[in-house]
């Protein structure tokens, strides 16, 4: 483990774990400059699962990362379990972005859904059940006319979900569901949409950018690992008023929240609000997606603010 150097001087010391690929070291930079210019002391490269903790201490590297004024956690493709341990450690001492809590809600496809939901924002009709309840499993299948998307609560890049139109698919199914182990089922209503999703990027609660993606001709659903492709398209006040309130509800402040218009409703409905929501990549800045710079731009305004400087 190569030990961390910590800056000279006594402005706030801001630390930062922030994905390298895809243009990420370049965002990086920037930022990095941008809060010098407000006289932050940075550190980067700040991977929690690299860390021995006790003694009332995270020592990260060597670093004791509770002498933070600020952790920004920005890694989705390096996660890992004991990394998500410290980051819950280190939340209940250091000022978080995202905070733990906001993190982990967003996570969970269900729990991201539950609070949504209560709070009045549209999301998709959703039911959790348990994994022994295969009458209620059948029971959704029927009411909701075969109409079915199965997906697990923690999974990314459109893996493992999947389209359920029959309760009798549920009968030849069994042996597997027994075997796979699923703690659970969760399920969300089709919703009939044209195959094309918007990104909508909101830092503290300001609407910074958006995107969309289409799917693929033979497939029904918009990620990139499943065949999709990344369109440009302009948001409208709906759209990102929606967005906004969904940020606001899960408590990101960092949120990249993914909609769908529904055709049969003719309303916009939240599929799922990220907490760590790339930045434009090189390839698609070159299409005309040009959110960067005022993302970082709104990012620094808000760690100033969050560590108290101008
Ligand atoms: N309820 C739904 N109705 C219609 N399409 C859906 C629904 N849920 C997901 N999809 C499609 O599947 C894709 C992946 O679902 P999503 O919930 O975003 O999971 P992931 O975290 O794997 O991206 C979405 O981008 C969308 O195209
Ligand atoms: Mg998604």
């Amino acid at each position: 483990m190569n030990s961390v150097m910590i800056p000279p001087g006594d402005g706030p010391l801001v630390g930062l774990w922030m994905y390298q690929n895809g243009g990420g070291d370049s965002v990086e930079r920037k930022l990095v400059s941008r809060l010098q210019e407000r006289g932050a002391r940075v550190i980067t490269g700040l991977n929690l699962a690299q860390s021995i903790a006790g003694q009332g201490e995270i020592l990260c590297q060597g670093f004791p990362v509770e002498s933070l004024d600020l952790f920004l956690s920005y890694n989705a493709g390096e996660q890992t379990p004991f990394q998500v341990y410290l980051y819950e450690t280190l939340n209940r001492s250091v000022t978080c972005i995202n905070s733990w809590e906001a993190f982990n809600l967003t996570e969970d496809k269900f729990l991201t859904a539950h609070a949504l939901h209560r709070a009045g924002v549209r999301t998709t009709d959703y039911r959790l059940c348990h994994r022994e309840d295969i009458d209620g499993l059948k029971r959704t299948i029927r009411e909701w006319d075969g109409r079915v998307v199965y997906k697990p609560v923690h999974g990314w890049g459109g893996t493992g979900i999947f389209k359920i139109e029959d309760e009798r698919q549920i009968d030849v199914l069994m042996p597997f569901i027994h075997r796979l182990d699923m703690p659970h089922f969760y399920l969300e209503r089709f919703i009939n949409y044209d195959k094309t999703d918007y990104r909508i990027d909101i830092v503290d609660g300001q609407f910074v950018g958006c995107y969309g993606r289409k799917a693929p001709d033979d497939d029904w659903k918009t990620n990139i690992t499943s065949g999709g492709s990344v369109i440009t398209r302009e948001a409208n006040d709906a759209v990102i008023e929606v967005a906004i309130r969904a940020a606001e509800v899960v408590g990101a402040d960092i949120a990249g929240v993914d909609l769908i218009y529904d055709l049969d409703a003719e309303e916009y409905v939240v599929l799922e609000v990220n907490g760590i929501p790339a930045f434009a990549t090189p390839e698609q800045e070159a299409m005309g997606i040009d959110f960067n710079d005022r993302k970082i731009s709104v990012l620094t305004d808000l760690i100033a603010r969050k560590i108290g400087v101008a």
